[in-house]
């Protein structure tokens, strides 16, 4: 057992040296570029046994800032090989892009102070203080943004445009607004003549894994054409708010930024400042709207299309995610302890699949329809640790560290099986891995 542990811990640590680009890392072979929240799970795993690398992760996030201070979801490095790379986003349309760099037009889950607050306690005091010093103002103006341009209603709930901002880019409640999306001339023309076929030639994600664990080409446009349009208005948050497409406050993006304020909060302590006051106000509200995203029908928390004003009443595991915003209510969090350990919703062998496997958007092995993501175990974890469920904790971990000895490191693994699928030797579960070894009973 301990030989396969060691051997395992080897192994990580190989993925994560292999898909190292000098400062920071790929997510895997078929994501050569740099990822927001992967660079931040990358650098709690990194942290475990380099923490100077890990603040290196985090800080070359900060290359790829806007001048407005949003940190985008994608900084292209230079290979070629991804089909939605920089011709496709043109961030050099917007004033506000980085000089030099090109990057996407839009964000990922808020996760870079968390992700610094955690490795600047693995550093040296002196080194810490560096690095907090470092990222500090980076990190202010993020969450300003986020506030500033997506604070929609100015309840304290920040507005996402497009699913990608998720990190969980097929999730179904967001695939029923895109697929009920007016599609733009061109797109209607494909779908009504059924031409989205040829696409599949130019994918450069069927090269490496089987269509039947990825998304289908038409859907692959429906998600391309909202960002189109963004960029015809050259990702100005006005402009593609006065005519939104898409408008939704996420149950997960906001979890977690609540999560991420308390760590801004603690970093700027840490350097004896005090957080300045128009974001403890906003933190402040963020905690308490985040009920507004309750459920009492079902007990559970579900994502609100601000273009009806409904809640998108389609469940998938983000409702067990905010469980890591460590705010919500002891009764409320009770409900999301025995939705999860439902057999015949998350409690699978190999849990936590992505769409729960009684619903009808499940499908245990295409992406985010039900695979299970270790990133979203490991959130989990730490918001099941953060209100007081230390038991299921550990057996997560230890079912989820199992699973990766058992199957390897892939990007998802069936909830059913174990399988892996999707991109092999990804960075996310081999650092998560590493971090979660430590919760294991
Ligand atoms: C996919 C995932 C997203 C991740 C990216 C790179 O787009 O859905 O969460 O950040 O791949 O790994």
């Amino acid at each position: 057992m301990a030989v396969t542990k060691n051997s395992f811990i080897d192994r990580a640590r190989a993925v994560l040296e292999a898909n190292r680009q000098g400062n920071w890392t790929t997510p895997a072979e078929m994501y050569p570029h740099q990822w927001l929240w992967d660079s931040c799970f990358i650098a709690i795993g990194l942290s475990t046994y380099d923490p100077q690398r890990a603040a290196k992760e985090i800080l070359s996030l900060f290359r790829g800032q806007w001048r407005n201070g949003m940190l985008p979801h994608i900084i292209f490095g230079q290979s070629h090989d991804y089909w939605e790379g920089p011709e496709f986003w043109r961030s050099e349309l917007s004033p506000d892009s980085p000089e030099g760099l090109h990057t996407s037009g839009f964000t990922q889950p808020p996760l870079p102070a968390l992700a610094a607050w955690r490795v600047a306690q693995r550093l040296s005091d002196i080194e810490a203080r560096a690095f907090l010093e470092d990222a500090y103002q980076a990190l202010v103006a993020y969450h300003r943004w986020l506030y500033r341009e997506r604070d929609v209603r100015r309840q304290g709930l920040v507005a996402l445009i497009h699913p990608w901002e998720t990190g969980m880019d097929t999730t179904p409640p967001w695939m029923r607004l895109i697929r009920r999306l007016k599609a733009p001339l061109w797109l209607a023309l494909v779908e009504r003549l059924r031409m989205s076929g040829p696409l599949g030639l130019f994918r450069q994600d069927f090269r490496q894994v089987p269509p039947s664990q990825r998304y289908s080409n038409l859907d692959a446009l429906k998600l391309a054409s909202p960002v189109l349009a963004y960029r015809q208005r050259h990702y100005d948050t006005q402009a593609i708010l006065a005519r939104p497409l898409l408008k939704v406050e996420s149950d997960l993006f906001n979890a977690i930024l609540i999560a991420a304020n308390d760590s801004l909060a603690q970093i700027a302590q840490r350097l004896g400042q005090k957080l300045p006051q128009d974001l403890m106000q906003k933190a402040a509200q963020t905690k308490s709207a985040l009920e507004s995203l309750w459920d009492h029908q079902s007990n559970q928390y579900f994502s609100r299309n601000l273009r009806s004003g409904q809640l998108i009443k389609v469940s998938s595991v983000s409702t067990l995610v905010v469980l890591f915003s460590g705010s919500i209510s002891s009764e409320s969090a009770d409900k999301l302890v025995k939705l999860m350990l439902n057999p015949k919703k998350y409690w699978t062998a190999y849990p936590l699949p992505s769409v729960p496997t009684d619903s009808s958007s499940f499908h245990p092995l295409r992406y985010w329809q039900g695979p299970t993501w270790v990133n979203i175990n490991w959130l989990v974890i730490q918001g099941l640790l953060k209100h007081g469920y230390r038991p299921e904790a550990s057996q997560l971990a230890a079912r989820t560290t199992q699973m990766i000895e058992r199957a390897g490191f892939g990007e998802y693994f069936s909830p059913l099986s174990g399988k892996k699928l999707g991109a092999d030797n990804f960075s996310w579960t081999a650092a998560l891995y590493l971090d979660l070894l430590e919760l294991r009973t």
